[in-house]
């Protein structure tokens, strides 16, 4: 068998694993199954394309080049897969994202200078017709999408590790800025088609630059989590376009899983926050109106962790919703403790999981699936919230804006319409952070100043630490 049939081969093994994978990673219990199933296919893919390459034969250098570019991206990958702390997880994400968009750029523009901006000897171009009339729409295409990725994964990026604010951008007409530019880009993409050429390529790239800014930047903070996984999806079409451009099939398959994949869970989130899939792609479409408004919400009651602990001791069941807070206090091995001594002692304990709680889509359950906590009693927001009301005690630990009863009653807020866990209707909450300070989308809480509510302040894993002890 020739390398180049073996490499055919490989791809094919190498996509199915790649759908194995994204199977596995759907459900906690295979989860890890999938993540070796993706390592394996990412292995058998990389090793093909470099047997390829190499059996096309390399101009002198190019071997070891490959071998130090295969190096150093593996060492930066393995050293920042284990430094970055689960919460910066987003960010990382939306960096490599910004990789993939730049990747996309370099190989649309190195296809046009290889094809389009070569001569023939004879002066005519390298390819003729109809073949160089799709050359050239990848090409366009590609780099469009790619720079769009780039600019909008770093613009993520920045706000997501707050280095810049997480506010959106209010541009006036912003979004006949954006859909003015897609018109322009339209219109060039048929003169580079008619007529390829260096400067058309380079408008169509500062274009789209600017435009995966700008439709990042208008995005609010409580969007962020859909722009992720939306940049995910772009991150992948940009792939696919690559890997029509390379000729390469394996970029292809690998780039419509992404792509499809990404704008699904784009689509799930949206739904979870009730927010239009349309009105984030497009970067903030409809989101005028609400606004924020700082209200008076009366006086707030504390407790201790001792009176918590008795509350506990005397409830027969309890479900504990977690958030950012859980992840940053790095309190889910002592909720584990806490979870196994009242159900040692029959008290009937479960977890209620909002989609978006903390900063990433599973973020909670692979901390409670870390600190060992049985999946079986672990339960999605809509598995719970129906029992919330026949409930002793709800332990809010570091969740703020999805237990949050204004998104249901309060149609001024910002986040109204986001379906919440209900947490208020149980019969005594007891509500785990550090001071009064709002959550992730900027917006006061009421339900810290019900009559059934008691805040617990301090550090999460040190309160429940506290009530281990007195209990
Ligand atoms: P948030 O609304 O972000 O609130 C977290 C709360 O944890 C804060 O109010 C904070 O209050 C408290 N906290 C922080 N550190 C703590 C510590 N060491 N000990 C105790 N409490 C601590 O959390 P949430 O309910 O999980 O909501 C998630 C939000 O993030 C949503 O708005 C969502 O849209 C957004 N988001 C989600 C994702 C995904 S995909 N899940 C991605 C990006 C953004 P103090 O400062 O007073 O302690």
């Amino acid at each position: 068998m020739s390398v180049a049939s073996a490499a055919v081969a490989a791809y094919i093994v190498a996509g199915l694993l790649f759908i194995l994978s994204l199977a596995g990673l759907s459900r906690h219990e295979s989860a890890k199954v999938g993540n070796s199933f993706g390592i394996a296919g990412m292995f058998l893919a990389l090793a093909a394309t470099v047997a390829l390459v190499v059996d096309r034969g390399l101009p002198g250098g190019s071997a070891v080049l490959i071998a130090v570019a295969v190096a150093a991206g593996a060492a930066i990958g393995l050293w920042r897969a284990r430094s970055v702390p689960m919460t910066g997880m987003p960010e990382l994400i939306a960096m490599l994202h910004s990789f993939v968009g730049l990747a996309a750029v370099l190989v649309g523009w190195n296809g046009y200078l290889s094809v389009e901006g070569v001569a023939r000897s004879d002066g005519g171009p390298v390819l003729g017709g109809a073949e160089r009339g799709i050359h050239s729409a990848e090409v366009v295409i590609g780099v469009f999408i790619g720079a769009v990725t780039f600019t909008g994964s770093i613009v993520a990026f920045l706000k997501l590790s707050a280095r810049i604010k997480s506010n959106p951008l209010m541009l006036p007409g912003r979004n006949w800025l954006n859909l003015g530019a897609l018109v322009v880009f339209a219109v060039l993409t048929v003169v580079f088609v008619i007529e390829p050429s260096v400067g058309v390529l380079a408008v169509v790239t500062v274009l789209a630059l600017a435009l995966g800014w700008h439709l990042v930047a208008s995005i609010g903070g409580g969007d962020m989590p859909v722009v992720v996984s939306m940049l995910n999806s772009y991150s992948g079409w940009a792939a696919a376009a690559s890997g029509f451009l390379l000729g390469n099939d394996l970029l292809i398959i690998t780039g419509a899983l992404v792509g499809s994949s990404g704008a699904y869970l784009s689509y799930i989130m949206c739904r979870a926050m009730n927010r239009s899939f349309l009105s984030v792609i497009a970067g903030g479409f409809g989101n005028e109106g609400s606004a924020a408004v700082d209200r008076d919400y009366g006086e707030h009651t504390e407790i201790t962790a001792e009176s918590a602990a008795e509350l506990l001791a005397n409830a027969s069941s309890v479900v504990i919703t977690p958030g950012y807070g859980m992840a940053v206090a790095q309190a889910q091995s002592a909720v584990a403790e806490l979870t196994r001594h009242l159900r040692d002692k029959g008290v009937d304990v479960r977890f209620g999981i909002h989609p978006v709680a903390g900063r990433l889509p599973g973020h909670m359950n692979v901390l409670l699936a870390e600190a060992k906590v049985p999946y079986d009693i672990v339960l999605e927001m809509d598995e719970i919230n129906d029992d919330l009301a026949d409930t002793d005690v709800v332990l809010v630990i570091g969740a703020n804006d999805t237990v949050n009863p204004a998104a249901t009653e309060d149609p001024s807020s910002p986040i109204a319409g986001m379906p919440v866990l209900r947490v208020w209707e149980a019969r005594e909450v007891i509500v785990f952070k550090r001071s009064m300070n709002t959550g992730y989308a900027g917006v006061q809480n009421p339900l810290f100043f019900r009559d059934n509510s008691r805040m617990l302040f301090g550090d999460a894993r040190e309160r429940v630490e506290d009530i281990l002890r007195a209990l």
